[in-house]
């Protein structure tokens, strides 16, 4: 599905262009982020849920008019580099797999897996995040069936997919989350790959990007609880500086995590 050759540098231009921060709230601000987008890290807006902590703000039971706000500001919240566990552990996956990324915000993870020649469906809450995302496809000249949905709305069609990755979903509460992973283990065909990213309890020492609620994190035994009948072929805590836009940028708490529908 992709169509990576020939490309230009200025087609691979994301969205914002060069005037995009990469890395700091105080760049970022100077370019006229959104309220949301502007908290630097640890304040309590930064709450990626935004149906909790932003209450008192007015808007957070909305949680795509929230994320809607958060991504209109110009450039990209979440970097223009793909996720670097998705990064490290791409190489599992067969060639032209057909693969669902969910909540894929602007397109960074699902683009980077388009150009390594698979075939991608992505979906989001958000348009204003799908439409930075399409945009960044057309100039690198990559296809990406994106649309536009909450986890609870996509039909999580059995059978369907090589590999789901789930890169920093944790918007979604412990009701919420059984239900998307309950989704997504059923719309993995058998011997397909899960890959997970998330940040940990304690990441709420670092603050430094996540939803900032301790329900909303993972642990490796909750991941096992979830996924009962996985074969976990990699399920890791660790921290490391992240640098993946102005969203999440600092050391942090993580888990990586790949886990095989049994054939
Ligand atoms: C932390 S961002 C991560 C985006 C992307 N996975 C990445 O790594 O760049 C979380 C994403 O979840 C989306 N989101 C929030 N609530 C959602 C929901 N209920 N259903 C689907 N997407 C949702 C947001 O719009 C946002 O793009």
């Amino acid at each position: 599905m992709s169509a990576a050759h020939g490309r230009s540098e200025a087609a691979h231009t994301p969205p914002g262009g060069a005037e995009r921060s990469e890395g700091g709230a105080h760049t970022s601000a100077a370019h006229g982020r959104s309220e949301a987008a502007h908290t630097p890290p640890g304040g309590a807006e930064r709450s990626e849920g935004g149906a909790h902590t932003g209450a008192a703000h007015g808007r957070f039971d909305d949680p795509r008019a929230t994320w809607d706000a958060r991504f209109a500001a110009p450039g990209l919240l979440f970097g223009e580099q793909p996720n670097a566990f998705l990064q490290r552990e791409a190489h599992r996956l067969e060639p032209h797999s057909r693969v669902l990324s969910v909540a894929d915000g602007e397109g960074r993870n699902a683009l980077y897996l388009a150009e390594r020649g698979h075939d991608v469906q992505a979906f989001d809450l958000s348009p204003v995040a799908l439409a930075k995302a399409r945009d960044w496809a057309a100039r690198r000249g990559l296809q990406v069936d994106w649309r536009e949905s909450s986890v609870d709305d996509w039909d999580w069609a059995p059978e369907t997919f090589d590999a789901v990755v789930a890169v920093f979903v944790q918007f979604a509460d412990p009701a919420m989350r059984a239900r998307m992973f309950d989704g997504i283990w059923r719309t993995l065909r058998r011997g397909g790959l899960l890959l997970v990213q998330g940040y940990t309890p304690r990441q709420l020492d670092y603050r430094t990007g996540g939803p900032g609620r301790v329900e909303h994190l993972y642990t490796p035994q909750l991941l096992r609880d979830l996924l009962a009948q996985a074969q976990w072929l990699l399920l890791r805590e660790h921290d490391d500086v992240l640098a993946e836009g102005s969203a999440h940028a600092g050391r942090s708490a993580l888990i990586d995590a790949i886990a095989r529908k049994p054939a």
